[in-house]
């Protein structure tokens, strides 16, 4: 078997059909990575001056990584329609219109990193269009619940650019290899420790959780015997999750009563992957993956991790 992204081809029911669009995330996200890496020099750095439609201040690589991201899912020529977290409304692929996928993008998340040259990803789920091929794909295509989801991954910007994703077959590590300008798998069939690890939350909210959390918390951090780590970026503290065990988790808050991330490219693709790799996924209310989608930007509570830390966070 291959160790670039072509082994994907051969990974189960959906493997042969989702590598051309992996492949796709995978040439986006050496763009990105050369675009992060060189940024302070060509004055990229700083917000763009614009907002997203959740009204966050759009930083300069925002933009620009959602636009090498559409353009590479336009090169694929599979992908009808991407629905962004930069962009208001679904963005159709014209010349693919009849194409059979469409795709879900966090073009760049944990962009608060930036500034001070933290770790931020790119996160991306695929599902299969509901409409009619010869009708034009429109956001009912994206309403899907996470178990139809058809593939999903994420790419970290860190010391190394990774990316980590699943099409229903279990999760693969890929690592970009500089010497020869290709991923290579470099953490084959990741599953989630389920004991130790970390927590990982931003605390400075815990006084406005709902429903007693920061006591529950406390007591499951004492049980599960978790250490803490924050970055502040989603896939940073998710790939750490992943691989050391723990939870991540965003509650509701008075502030944010539906929480912070976002449902359909933030914690489905999440949550799909850690179901993949042996671990849970939860609003507090329902598994992430159970919930229907009603609106493309639209927010939930996320826990997030290994089975007993979820369970003891949601139960
Ligand atoms: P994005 O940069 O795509 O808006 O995502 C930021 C998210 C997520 O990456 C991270 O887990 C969370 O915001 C951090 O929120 P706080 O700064 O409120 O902790
Ligand atoms: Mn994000
Ligand atoms: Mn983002």
């Amino acid at each position: 078997m291959s160790d670039t992204l072509n082994r994907i081809s051969e990974e189960g029911a959906n493997g042969s059909s989702m590598m051309p669009v992996i492949q796709g995330v995978g040439r986006a996200a050496i763009e990105i990575a050369a675009l992060l890496r060189g940024a302070v020099f060509r004055g990229a750095l700083g917000l763009a001056g614009g907002e997203n439609v959740q009204g966050e201040q759009q930083q300069k690589l925002d933009v620009l990584s959602d636009e090498i991201f559409l353009d590479q899912m336009r090169s694929t020529g599979h992908v009808c329609a991407v629905g962004s977290e930069e962009q208001e409304e679904l963005l159709v692929i014209d010349e693919y219109a009849s194409a059979p996928y469409l795709v879900l993008v966090d073009p760049l998340d944990g962009s608060s990193n930036l500034d001070v040259d933290g770790p931020v990803g790119t996160i991306f789920s695929v599902v299969k269009r509901k409409s009619a091929s010869d009708q034009r794909p429109d956001v009912n295509d994206t309403l899907q619940a996470g178990r139809d989801v058809i593939a999903a991954g994420y790419v970290l910007y860190g010391p190394a650019t990774m990316l980590v994703c699943s099409v229903g077959s279990g999760v693969n590590g890929y690592t970009y290899n500089t010497n020869n300008a290709r991923f290579e798998i470099s953490h084959p069939d990741i599953k989630i420790p389920q004991s130790g690890g970390y927590y990982s939350v931003n605390e400075a909210n815990s006084a406005q959780w709902l429903h007693g959390m920061a006591d529950t918390l406390i007591s499951v951090r004492h049980t599960e015997k978790l250490g803490m780590r924050y970055v502040g970026a989603m896939v940073a503290d998710i790939h750490r999750t992943l691989l050391k065990g723990g939870v991540f988790l965003y509650p509701a808050d008075a502030k944010n009563t539906t929480g912070k991330l976002r449902l359909l490219y933030e914690a489905i693709p999440m949550g799909f992957l850690m179901e993949q790799a042996g671990g849970k996924a939860h609003t507090g209310e329902q598994p992430v993956l159970d919930v229907q989608p009603e609106a493309l930007h639209q927010r939930v509570p996320v826990y997030l991790g290994s089975c007993a830390a979820v369970d003891g966070l949601t139960a």
